[in-house]
């Protein structure tokens, strides 16, 4: 049986981000109590379904994020000649094109809210002698692509139109000749690291790139895992540098996505910031550049058990037991920010909780996210009643132990900010509303039921 969300994606109907903006409120709740296993991991399974795509044979994922970030990818490698199937929840087969046997896609590809989608796929592209028109929702329109499309041209792809200052919508060239290219990353990003590195998997030489810091290794693991020989080294004081031999033998393998640590987060500081709050998170991944909210958590003071650290799918993973803390404020350094990217909102509404200043570093990625997210949480505190400062790129949040709430916050098509504010209404004193909820969608659908479970109030 297929789902209506995949229905929808498959049949190019109209999606959820097209759908009317849905209020949602979230009241005083708890205490959250509980054991459960949070979604896929939204960056290794846009990547299990682009890596399936390349390769010969087929293969099978299991623990997918059924999100409409990810089911857009799965789009996308159907569209560029894989056969893709959903065999059972969480459960996709992808029989592969294989790399240099990509089909021009007929149709615009339609990423909707998905900048991790959008951007790998333009890797992939542009190691193919295919045309491929990229387009997005009102979010994706405004993200930068220039940083994507600046290596892939140097390796012979040719952007053919494209909207203003280098946005989408683009139309892209990609080439059957990729030239090898050393690049080193203007900033630490995972998705432009693993576009070069897509778009020099049939490349006829050695493509490698440096970064001063090191970002997300999803990419550099499941090449490995697929059969590619490529090497990762450490790089001045904390970069890498990644080097792949082009044209390899992909052959499909199996891949376990782990639960997302980035999606994890809202529930672990909801049971954080509710009193009397209790629960267990199975199976989370614990790839050290993914858990900088983790290690910000503890210096805070929260209490958190790290249970059973094993290793599933070629990642290690852990059970956390999360109690409800008394938090106190931190510095977050800047260096922490890749492993931490996208947890900022939610850090800012624990810091909101904490005792004291909490001062994150380093955040000027925050403004080319889904919304210009240091601005939006900024904005969602103030009415919130919740003291704080924007300071060059750093956020500044005064923490009284406790929030006024009572705010309506816009969430700027930003699925995390929807998340985020919600987490902050269930410990307020008034209750929290935000102006839109369907964005959970792209990549946590089960937020809602899972919330309700663990006894959060939302309406
Ligand atoms: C991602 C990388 C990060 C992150 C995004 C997912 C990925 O973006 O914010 O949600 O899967 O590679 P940047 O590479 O732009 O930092």
């Amino acid at each position: 049986m297929l789902e209506r969300r995949e229905i929808c994606i498959f049949a190019s109907r109209p999606l959820s981000h097209d759908a009317p903006a849905r209020p949602a409120s979230a009241r005083r709740s708890g205490p959250l109590k509980g054991a459960f296993r949070a979604p896929g991991d939204k960056s290794i399974s846009h990547r299990a379904f682009l890596l399936g795509l390349l390769s010969v044979g087929t293969t099978e994922i299991s623990g997918l994020l059924e999100g409409d970030d990810v089911l857009r990818t799965g789009a996308a490698a159907r569209a560029l000649g894989a056969a893709v199937e959903r065999r059972g929840e969480g459960r996709w087969s992808v029989r592969g094109a294989g790399l240099g046997s990509l089909l021009a896609p007929r149709e615009t590809l339609d990423f909707g809210n998905a900048g991790t989608g959008s951007r790998l796929t333009m890797g992939v592209v542009a190691g193919h002698a295919i045309d491929a028109r990229f387009d997005g929702d009102a979010s994706l329109r405004k993200r930068p692509m220039r940083r994507i499309l600046d290596p892939l041209v140097a390796m012979g792809a040719q952007v053919i139109e494209q909207g203003e200052g280098g946005r989408c919508p683009i139309l892209l060239r990609g080439t059957a000749e990729p030239s090898p290219i050393e690049y080193r990353t203007p900033v630490a990003s995972a998705q432009i690291k693993s576009a070069v590195l897509l778009a020099g998997l049939n490349s006829p030489g050695r493509t490698t790139v440096i970064e001063s810091e090191a970002s997300r290794d999803h990419t550099e693991k499941m090449l490995a895992h697929f059969g590619a020989s490529i090497a990762s080294e450490a790089f001045g004081e904390a970069g890498r540098k990644i080097t792949l031999q082009g044209r390899p033998q992909l052959v499909a393998r199996p891949v376990i996505v782990p639960a997302d640590p980035s999606s994890a987060a809202f529930p672990l500081v909801a049971a954080l910031i509710t009193p009397g709050s209790d629960i267990v998170i199975e199976g989370m991944m614990m790839n050290p550049l993914r858990t900088g909210l983790l290690t910000t958590l503890l210096d805070m003071g929260a209490d958190i058990a790290v249970l059973d650290r094993r290793t599933e799918g070629g990642e290690d993973v852990a059970d956390l037991r999360v109690r409800a803390s008394a938090l106190r404020g931190v510095d977050t350094p800047a260096a922490r920010a890749p492993s931490m990217i996208d947890e900022y909102p939610i850090l800012a509404v624990a810091a909101a909780f904490a005792r004291g200043e909490t001062r994150m570093n380093g955040l000027h990625e925050l403004r080319v996210k889904e919304s210009d997210r240091l601005a939006a949480v900024a904005e969602g505190l103030r009415v919130n009643g919740v003291e704080c400062a924007i300071e060059g790129d750093d956020l500044i949040v005064r923490g009284k132990g406790a929030a006024m709430g009572g705010g309506s916050v816009a969430t700027h098509l930003d699925h995390r900010i929807a998340m985020s504010f919600l987490v902050m209404g269930m410990a307020s004193d008034k209750p929290v509303q935000v102006d839109d909820e369907t964005m959970i969608a792209t990549s946590f659908p089960t937020f809602r039921p899972l919330m309700a479970r663990l006894g959060a109030d939302i309406a």
